[in-house]
C-alpha cells in the first residue's frame, strides 16, 4: 500500500470544498504523560482556536456546542466525528480532534487517531499542527503512518486509495523538515513490520538477506551475506548450530552505512547494531508448547528493525558511519538439529554449553557480537533481539528491557526512547547472577542454571556480554514489544517495529 503523501499549505481551510476529512484541533486535558506543557491548564476545558471554530461555523458546525453534547475533554486521540447530512456538502466529515496538552506523545495519539477514522478517504486536511513544535509535527506524521498501517496476504486485498493530507500552517518551511523525518522513519517503521508479519513460509533467512540487499540498492549501503559454508569456514558455530535443524541454511547479514562527505564528522563514530533474525522459532528439539509457537515468525523482529534502520540513515542524514548485522537462521527440530548437551563453538573460540535448544537466540547474537569485537573496531555496539519471554513477565507489552555496560549509552538510549515513542527500561546485569552461566565441561553454559537464580532475561543479558570485549554495549530485549495482539494508538496487530524508531533518533542525535 503506497504511503499517504503531506502537503504543508498555507491555504486556509474555510471555503474549501471536496475533501473528504477535514480534522480541527482540540486543546485539553487529560495529558499524555511526559508532555512539554504547552500552556493546557489541568482542569481547564477543550478549547478550539479561533480560525478552527470560523471554520467549523462556516461548516454550519458550532464547535463548543458539539464537544460540550459529546462530553468531549480534548484528551489525545479523542476523536468527534461529525459526518455530513446532505449529499452536496463540501466535506464529508469534520472531525473534532484532541490534541491535549500539544506534546509530541499527545500528538502521536491523535495522528493515529486521524488514521484510523480517515483510512480510505482520498482528501484528508487538517489545521492540527498549526502552532506547534516541530517535533511534535513530526509525532503526528509518525503516529498517522503507523496506525494506518495494514498487512495482507488475502487473495483479494484491502482496497487502497492515493491518500493526501493537506496540513495547514502559517509557515510551511519550519515543518517541512520535521514532516520529512517523519515520513522517512515511519516508512522504516513500516518496512520493519512488513518482514515481521511476513509469514515464515515466505521468509527464510536467504529470503532476509535478499531483502537486505534490496534494502542496500536502495539505501546505498554496502552490503555482504555469509552463506551456511562461508559460516562454518569462518566459525560462526552459533548460527551453524542453529540452524542445521532447518532445510532452510542460516544466513549473516552486514549492512554498511558510509555518511555522505558533507553530513560526517571529523573522526566519524562507528556504530555497529546487531539483530536477532530466527525467521521462526519452534524452539528445536526443546520444542515450545504448541500456543508459544504461533507467533514466532516474527522471532527475527531485532532483525527487521536493524534492516530498517540502516534504510533510513542517508535520508535523515545521519553523520555517524553505521554496520548493521543481522544473524538469520531458522530454529527447527530434525534428525540434523542440535541437541541439548552439545558443545558449540562460537565465533572467535568460546565453547559453549548447549541445554536448551530454544535458548537460541543468544547462541547466532553471540557469533555477530564477537565478530563486530573482533572484526569491525566499534565505538559502540547495541543489539535487539526478541530474546526472553522473562523481559515480558517482567516489563509487560510497553516496555522494552535496556541493558547496558556504558550509562551514556544508556541514558543516550532511554532519551531516543522516550521522545520517539519506543520505550525503555534500564535493567541491571546483576554480577552475582554471572555463576549460573559455569559450565562443567565449556567456558561457559547459555542458560540459567541454578533454579534460585532466576531473572531469565538479566541472565541472557550477561551470556551475549562475554562476547562484546571491552566495547561499550547496550543489548535491548524487545521479546514483548515486537509484537502487539491489539490495535492501539500508533500501534497495529503484529509486528510494531519496535526499535526501529528509539535506534533512528538516537543515531540523529550523534551527528
Ligand atoms: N524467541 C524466544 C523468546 C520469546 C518468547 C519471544 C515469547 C517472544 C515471545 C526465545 O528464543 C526463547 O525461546 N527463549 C526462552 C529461553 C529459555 C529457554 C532459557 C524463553 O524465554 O523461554
Ligand atoms: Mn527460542
Ligand atoms: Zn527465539
Amino acid at each position: 500500500m503506497d504511503l499517504p503523501s503531506f502537503n504543508l499549505t498555507t491555504t486556509p481551510l474555510t471555503g474549501l470544498t471536496g475533501l473528504d476529512v477535514v480534522a480541527l484541533p482540540v486543546r485539553g486535558g487529560g495529558s499524555a504523560g511526559n508532555g512539554a506543557g504547552n500552556g493546557a491548564a489541568e482542569g481547564s476545558g477543550p478549547r478550539v482556536g479561533d480560525a478552527d471554530a470560523e471554520v467549523a461555523r462556516g461548516l454550519g458546525i458550532d464547535p463548543e456546542a458539539v464537544l460540550e453534547l459529546q462530553k468531549a475533554k480534548g484528551a489525545p486521540g479523542e476523536t468527534v466525528v461529525i459526518p455530513a447530512v446532505r449529499r452536496d456538502a463540501a466535506v464529508k466529515s469534520v472531525i473534532l480532534l484532541g490534541i491535549g496538552d500539544g506534546s509530541p506523545q499527545a500528538l502521536r495519539k491523535a495522528g493515529a487517531a486521524l488514521a484510523r477514522q480517515s483510512r480510505d478517504r482520498a482528501r484528508v486536511a487538517t489545521t492540527t499542527l498549526a502552532d506547534l513544535e516541530a517535533d511534535a509535527a513530526r509525532a503526528f506524521v509518525e503516529g498517522y503512518l503507523l496506525a494506518g498501517y495494514r498487512f495482507s496476504r488475502k487473495s483479494e486485498p484491502p482496497e487502497s486509495v492515493d491518500q493526501t493530507v493537506d496540513l495547514v500552517v502559517a509557515d510551511p518551511g519550519s515543518y517541512q523538515e520535521a514532516v520529512d523525518r517523519g515520513v522517512v522513519t515511519g516508512r522504516a517503521v513500516r518496512l520493519a513490520r512488513d518482514l515481521a508479519n511476513t509469514p515464515a513460509n515466505e521468509k527464510s533467512p536467504a529470503w532476509l538477506a535478499e531483502q537486505a540487499e534490496l534494502v542496500a540498492e536502495r539505501a546505498g549501503l554496502a552490503v555482504r551475506v555469509w552463506d551456511e559454508r562461508e559460516l562454518a569456514a569462518k566459525g560462526f558455530g552459533g548460527l551453524v548450530a542453529v540452524g542445521m535443524g532447518s532445510a532452510r541454511p542460516p544466513r549473516l547479514i552486514e549492512l554498511a552505512y558510509q555518511p555522505d562527505r558533507a553530513t560526517r564528522k571529523r573522526k566519524t563514530p562507528h556504530v555497529v547494531l546487531v539483530g536477532k533474525g530466527i525467521t521462526f522459532d519452534t524452539g528445536g528439539l526443546s520444542l515450545k508448547p504448541r500456543e508459544a509457537m504461533v507467533p514466532m515468525k516474527t522471532d527475527m523482529s531485532g532483525g527487521g528493525a536493524v534492516i530498517a534502520v540502516m534504510s533510513a540513515l542517508r535520508d535523515l542524514g545521519v553523520g555517524v558511519r553505521v554496520t548493521g548485522l543481522v544473524a538469520a537462521a531458522e530454529n527447527m527440530p530434525s534428525g540434523s538439529a542440535q541437541r541439548p548437551g552439545d558443545v558449540i563453538t562460537q565465533y572467535g573460540g568460546k565453547t559453549v554449553e548447549i541445554m536448551n535448544t530454544d535458548a537460541e537466540g543468544r547462541l547466532v547474537l553471540a557469533d555477530a557480537l564477537a565478530y563486530a569485537d573482533r572484526e569491525l573496531t566499534p565505538d559502540v555496539i547495541v543489539d535487539l533481539a526478541t530474546l526472553t519471554g522473562a523481559a515480558t513477565l517482567g516489563l509487560g507489552r510497553q516496555y522494552a528491557a535496556l541493558y547496558a555496560t556504558d550509562e551514556a549509552l544508556a541514558e543516550a538510549l532511554l532519551t531516543a526512547g522516550q521522545a520517539s515513542g519506543d520505550r525503555l527500561w534500564r535493567m541491571p546485569l546483576v554480577e552475582d547472577y554471572r555463576s549460573t552461566l559455569d559450565s562443567d565441561v565449556a567456558d561457559i553454559c547459555h542458560v540459567n542454571r541454578d533454579p534460585r537464580i532466576g531473572g531469565g532475561s538479566i541472565t541472557a543479558a550477561l551470556f551475549l556480554r562475554e562476547f562484546v570485549g571491552e566495547r561499550p554495549w547496550a543489548h535491548l530485549d524487545i521479546a514483548g514489544p515486537a509484537r502487539a495482539d491489539a490495535d492501539a494508538d500508533e500501534i497495529t496487530r503484529g509486528g510494531t517495529g519496535f526499535g526501529t524508531r528509539a535506534l533512528l533518533r538516537w543515531l540523529e542525535g550523534l551527528g
